[in-house]
């Protein structure tokens, strides 16, 4: 099925934490633009009816984002509810009748991947999955061998085209602005490349710590929970060459070759880290090796990138909460004292707000040829930009791939960072409200990281509404 708006919408996993933090507040909002208009089927095994899961649709609005009364009550109109085993052919018979005259729905399934295939499997058989699309959530598999097998699983019963692997970073405005900035801009072509660009440095930092999911980050650590998907992403948007076309096929194919242009990480260039207290982190293992910070350097060998080390940063409990990317240029052939000239810079700031600014020396005021660094600085607040996860499902129901990761970007993915995670490379402690370890310094750009400042601090200088 492709092109054609899905006309039903089924998420199992209805009764969950990702429903109750995510879904409801997307699914409202999509209502209130127009957007949803056709039955929403949530599917659990929680022995609920019907009002039970409206009940929890509302609370969930309360704690996240707040009810739209007008949008709230046509929600609560489109809810549909099933409840079952997703081992039981019973559930889907039932969820086959729910669907009434639906032809095109599209299942979500925001379960634990270990029952993908039983659901999908339940799908085919119950005449469900004809016509259907399928809407995964991460993390699309632990490693390589698993994502492959997760492929195909579904490749099994339903064609890449009505696959839509969720990264929720695709859905972010941000993230898709960096891509317009780059090809809306002449003279960003003009220096954005090997002949001028030293170094670029991805920081992706949080404040806080694994906040109850102790459990599954054990399992996960920080690449696979966020730099193999969400900072391949922002990298790719980084790096690709512009596409032939629009389209969701063209766009995917100039990632993919991004990731393709990378070779495995080496043990050499990663650092990883673990804050100080996370050991003590319910559902954390006592002596856990799991990484909540890493800091890594890759190049991509591509025409435009040969040579320019890509460095990636990503942790937990660290001092702000932001991501940002700074592209180091090369040192001018200067008429000053060179020890005296700070790297010309170009900082795109993705969150909490979103900044474009340009770092360049001037004459310092008053007389002689001393120089100082100052910044360009355009800002403005994301505020009105909406959720990734509204976005993300929206584009799903209209069957718009572009903001979902297709199955070969996936596998080049894990490509690069599976070899490292089966290293077992060493785990160094950090304060919380630290930059990571200190062993950090062995993958650091000449000129040392860039440290996102905090919001408030951002925002007072660069004098951006909130
Ligand atoms: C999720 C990770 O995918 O992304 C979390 O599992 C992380 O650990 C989150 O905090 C960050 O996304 P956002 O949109 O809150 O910046």
């Amino acid at each position: 099925m492709t092109n054609s708006h899905s006309d039903a919408l089924v998420f199992f996993g209805a009764t969950g934490d990702l429903a109750y933090k995510k879904i409801f507040p997307a699914l409202q909002a999509m209502v209130k633009r127009g957007q949803l208009n056709v039955p929403v089927i949530g599917v659990a095994k929680a022995g609920w009816n019907l009002d039970r899961l409206r009940a929890r649709a509302r609370e969930s609005l309360e704690k996240h984002g707040g009810v739209d009364a007008v949008s709230f009550d046509k929600l609560s109109s489109l809810l549909r509810y099933v409840d079952g085993d997703y081992q039981d052919a019973a559930t889907f018979q039932a969820l086959r009748k729910e669907l009434r005259d639906a032809h095109n729905p599209n299942h979500y399934l925001a379960i634990p991947p270990v029952l993908f295939e039983t659901v999908v499997e339940q799908l085919a058989k119950s005449n469900c999955a004809q016509g259907a699309r399928v809407i995964v959530e991460k993390p699309f598999g632990h490693d390589l061998a698993s994502a492959r097998e997760l492929n195909k699983v579904l490749l099994r019963f339903f064609d890449e085209a009505d696959i839509f692997r969720i990264d929720h970073y695709l859905g972010k405005r941000p993230v898709n602005n960096m891509v317009a900035f780059r090809f809306a801009n002449t003279f960003v072509e003009a220096f954005w490349n090997r002949t001028y660009i030293e170094s670029v440095q991805i920081t992706m930092a949080e404040d806080f710590g694994v906040q109850g999911r102790g459990a599954f980050y054990d399992q996960t650590g920080t690449i696979r929970d966020v730099v193999q998907n969400h900072l391949f992403q922002v990298l790719s948007n980084l790096a690709m060459q512009p596409p032939a076309r629009l389209d969701s096929e063209s766009v995917r194919d100039e990632k993919v070759k991004v990731l393709k242009a990378i070779s495995p990480i080496e043990e050499t260039n990663l650092v990883r880290g673990q804050f100080l207290g996370y050991r003590d982190e319910p559902g954390v293992a006592k002596d856990s090796k799991t990484e909540t910070f890493a800091a890594l350097k890759l190049e991509i060998n591509s025409w435009l990138w040969k040579g320019v080390p890509f460095y990636i940063r990503a942790g937990k409990c660290l001092p702000v909460t932001s991501t940002e990317i700074v592209g180091k240029f090369r040192k001018p052939p200067a008429l000053v004292p060179e020890s005296t000239l700070t790297e010309n810079h170009l900082r795109l700031r993705l969150s909490p707000e979103v900044t474009i600014a340009m770092g360049m020396m001037v004459l310092a005021p008053g007389e002689g040829m001393a120089t100082q660094a100052i910044e360009m600085v355009a800002s403005r607040s994301s505020a009105a930009d909406g959720d990734a996860y509204e976005r993300v499902l929206g584009a799903a129901m209209e069957g718009d791939a572009t903001l979902f990761a297709r199955e070969d970007y996936v596998e080049e993915a894990w490509r690069i960072v599976d070899p490292v995670l089966k290293m077992s490379t060493p785990v160094y402690q950090y304060q919380t409200n630290a930059w990571g370890p200190r062993e950090v310094e062995r993958v650091t750009p000449i000129g040392g990281w860039s440290n996102p400042t905090s919001y408030e601090t951002s925002v007072a200088t660069s004098g951006a509404a909130a």
